[in-house]
């Protein structure tokens, strides 16, 4: 696939993180700064040094002064072609949205008068669960695993491990194992993304000492790192033009995906993760729990849990209820909270813990 033709799509996301520029003048007529260089050094400096966040001048004005090479500054001292940028990415949009919150309502706080690119395509990021058929080409795929590489790893251990799927017939059987996930199949690329305390085994015996810390804690180890280069593939592939969706029905099917991928003793799988660009309407954009749920300040305090619910369930439309056949049908939907004790009132996956011991994995 190395110099296969990188599709349109790509190159529109691709130039999506390079500098944005006005309408008649190329990126290159602007230089090599890096994007964002400017807006960082200006208001996020003064931020930093404590000053309140600027009122909120809506959309970016035209030119009202110059930098030092005669381009266009916002009233913010912005570059005008990167502030018309971060009138796209609102805070205000960006905030209401990842809270589900009505724009004639409140915002929940009052966010930065601007996001970097980087943080805007965070805040309105959502699975992608429809592909078309383009394949990804490989440079594309390697700079993309070297982004979730990028991710931080406890005490830089590094004990992950990512298995590529490209064969379409071997993502397919996975999907067929799963059922009921037509994007596992659509998808080009399917990423398994594993725990691996194999490796510390190795470098272990390489190095003539005994492994002494096969036990829950390297387990938990090895699942956050895995979980964190998931997430970093994710973002990567966002900045790429590219949707993902992870999976964690992997783990239904651990005693034949093991062997599909060769996994050896020490090394479990924790999600996959289709990969390709996307295709038709993007999903909706799943509102998150409101902060107060969720953040603690100085110390832990859920007692405002209950109250909150009913305004986050409304926020969210009413979905498929989970496991009808044991709590009844509910053909109006559900709610989310509902929803989410319908699913934690049936045991999932309870004999992971069996395969993972039997695949050498110590959890005491
Ligand atoms: C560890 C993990 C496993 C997941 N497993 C699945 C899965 O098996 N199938 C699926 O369609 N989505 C899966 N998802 C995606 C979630 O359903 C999705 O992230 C959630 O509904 C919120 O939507 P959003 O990511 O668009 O904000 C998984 C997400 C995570 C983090």
């Amino acid at each position: 696939m190395a110099g296969a033709a990188i599709p349109a799509a790509t190159r529109r996301g691709i130039s999506g993180i390079s500098a944005p520029t006005t309408p008649g003048r190329s990126a290159e007529a602007d230089g090599p700064r890096r994007p964002g260089a400017r807006r960082r050094s200006a208001w996020l400096r003064a931020i930093r040094r404590g000053a309140p966040p600027r009122p909120r001048t809506g959309r970016a004005a035209g030119p009202s002064m110059r930098d030092s090479d005669g381009r266009g500054l916002a009233p913010s001292g912005i570059p005008c072609h990167a502030a018309a940028a971060m009138s796209e990415n609102d805070p205000e949009r960006l905030i209401r949205g990842r809270y589900g919150v009505a724009p004639e309502a409140p915002l929940p706080f009052t966010p930065l008068p601007e996001v970097p690119a980087g943080l805007a395509a965070l805040l309105d990021r959502r699975v992608t669960r429809r592909y078309a058929p383009d394949p990804v080409p490989e440079p594309l795929l390697q700079t993309l695993l070297a982004g979730a590489q990028s991710a931080p790893s406890k005490s830089d251990l590094q004990q992950y491990a990512i298995v590529v799927l490209r064969d379409a017939a071997r993502i397919a059987r996975i999907a067929d194992w799963i059922t009921g996930m037509d994007w596992i199949k659509q998808a080009p690329v399917f990423l398994l993304f594993c725990g691996d305390v194999r490796r510390g085994r190795r470098l272990c015996a390489h190095h003539g000492r005994a492994h002494a810390n096969d036990n829950v804690d390297t387990f938990l180890n090895a699942t956050a790192d895995a979980a964190l280069a998931l997430g970093f593939a994710v973002m990567a592939a966002e900045a790429l033009g590219l949707g993902t969706c992870p999976i964690s029905y992997v783990r239904n099917h651990v005693e034949k995906i093991g062997p599909l991928c060769a996994l050896p003793e020490g090394v479990f799988p924790v999600a996959g993760l289709t990969l390709g660009f996307p295709a038709g309407a993007r999903n909706w954009l799943s509102p998150r729990l409101p902060q107060p749920v969720v953040v603690h300040r100085e110390r832990y305090d859920d007692s405002g849990l209950e109250a909150a619910l009913p305004a986050y369930d409304a926020a969210r439309p009413p979905a498929k209820p989970r496991y009808p056949e044991i709590h009844g049908p509910r053909p109006e939907g559900c709610a989310w909270s509902e929803n989410a004790a319908r699913q934690l009132a049936v045991p999932e996956r309870f004999g992971l813990r069996t395969w993972l011991k039997s695949r050498g994995l110590s959890l005491d």
